[in-house]
């Protein structure tokens, strides 16, 4: 199949774009500026520039769009609200009227912040009520998804808290974690923030099925098990063998941070594991691939 994969430079597609490639597929990555992740065809492009965008997939007519770009930085989000909608939901609307046009399937990737975290974990239809200008964006752009592509075409994947080694670019909540703890360094982890954290090349695989087989709706396709954050990085410490007393838990509700976090977050990634051949990891499971990664690159 040929497949464009947008936000090519980011940590997602990083993963994504060899996974399908490996597979077999004719992949073309997209993104912002230079290419930066190796290997295969790319395509400079804003998600803003709708005409240059659109040309583009009508030229490439990809038969699957799989959206990974986005504007991420949450608090960035706050401070940029102009940026935030032309990336997380004007681009989204470009590639749903362009796949419309083409017949093609839009896969978008979204993000737990759609949901208040006031009772988490969700379920694939527990009604959105997003906080915050990421989350209010990102819910916009699943919305655009859905009522601009027939019912069939569109896939909306929510994922959650991604993390991976090597970084791309840019540090994730996992490799900020080793940079730190390998080096000795405290780190301040919240006690009231829970989350399905998802390894990045198991949401690539989760990705990669969802598109070859076409598969239409919501999905959630984060890590199986919802933890804490302090859950998380003793966890972590515990696989790689880092001393967990560096962990300093503290509590969210404690800081003022630019923009609101769901609390009680987390997604029911049931529906998926029944479905998919490419299942939600345990933590346990997922903390050993990233130990495995780490050491395959330090050694
Ligand atoms: N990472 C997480 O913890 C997390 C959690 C939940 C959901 N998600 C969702 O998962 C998807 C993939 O996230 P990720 O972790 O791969 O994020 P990422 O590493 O930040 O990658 C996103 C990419 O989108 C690009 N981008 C942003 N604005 C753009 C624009 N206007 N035009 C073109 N490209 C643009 C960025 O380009 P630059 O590199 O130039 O900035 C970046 O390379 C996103 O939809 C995100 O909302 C992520």
């Amino acid at each position: 199949m040929r497949i464009l994969v947008t936000g090519a430079n980011g940590l997602v597609a990083g993963r994504l774009l060899p996974l399908l490639a490996s597979k077999g597929h004719e992949v073309i990555g997209l993104g912002r500026g230079p290419q930066r992740a190796p290997g295969g065809t790319y395509l400079s492009m804003d998600l803003g520039d709708a005409q240059k965008l659109s040309s583009a997939v009508q030229e490439l007519r990809p038969q699957v769009i799989i959206n990974c770009a986005a504007m991420t930085d949450v608090d960035g989000c706050e401070r940029d609200p102009l940026g935030a909608y032309t990336a997380n939901v004007e681009g989204v609307a470009t590639l749903a009227r362009s796949a419309r046009e083409l017949g093609s399937h839009l896969l978008h990737v979204s993000t737990d912040y759609v949901f208040d975290g006031d009772a988490g974990p969700y379920d694939i239809d527990a009604i959105p009520n997003p906080r915050g200008t990421y989350a209010i964006t990102k819910h916009a752009g699943e919305e655009a998804a859905r009522a601009l592509l027939p019912k069939g075409s569109w896939t909306i994947a929510r994922t959650a808290v991604v993390y991976g080694w090597p970084s791309t670019g840019k540090n994730n909540f996992g490799s900020w974690l080793i940079d730190a703890l390998s080096n000795g360094k405290n780190v301040k982890l919240f006690t009231d923030q829970w989350v399905s954290p998802t390894h990045a090349s198991n949401a690539a695989e989760m990705l990669a099925e969802l598109a070859e087989r076409r598969l239409a709706g919501i999905w959630h396709t984060s890590g199986a098990d919802v933890v804490d954050r302090v859950a998380f990085g003793r966890a972590l410490c515990a696989r790689f063998g880092f001393d967990s007393s560096l962990i300093q838990p503290s509590r969210m509700a404690d800081v003022n941070l630019p923009s609101p976090r769901p609390a009680k977050s987390g997604l029911n990634v049931s529906r998926t594991s029944e479905a998919l051949s490419a299942k939600p990891l345990s933590l346990e499971a997922a903390l050993a691939r990233l130990y495995a990664e780490y050491k395959g690159s330090t050694s």
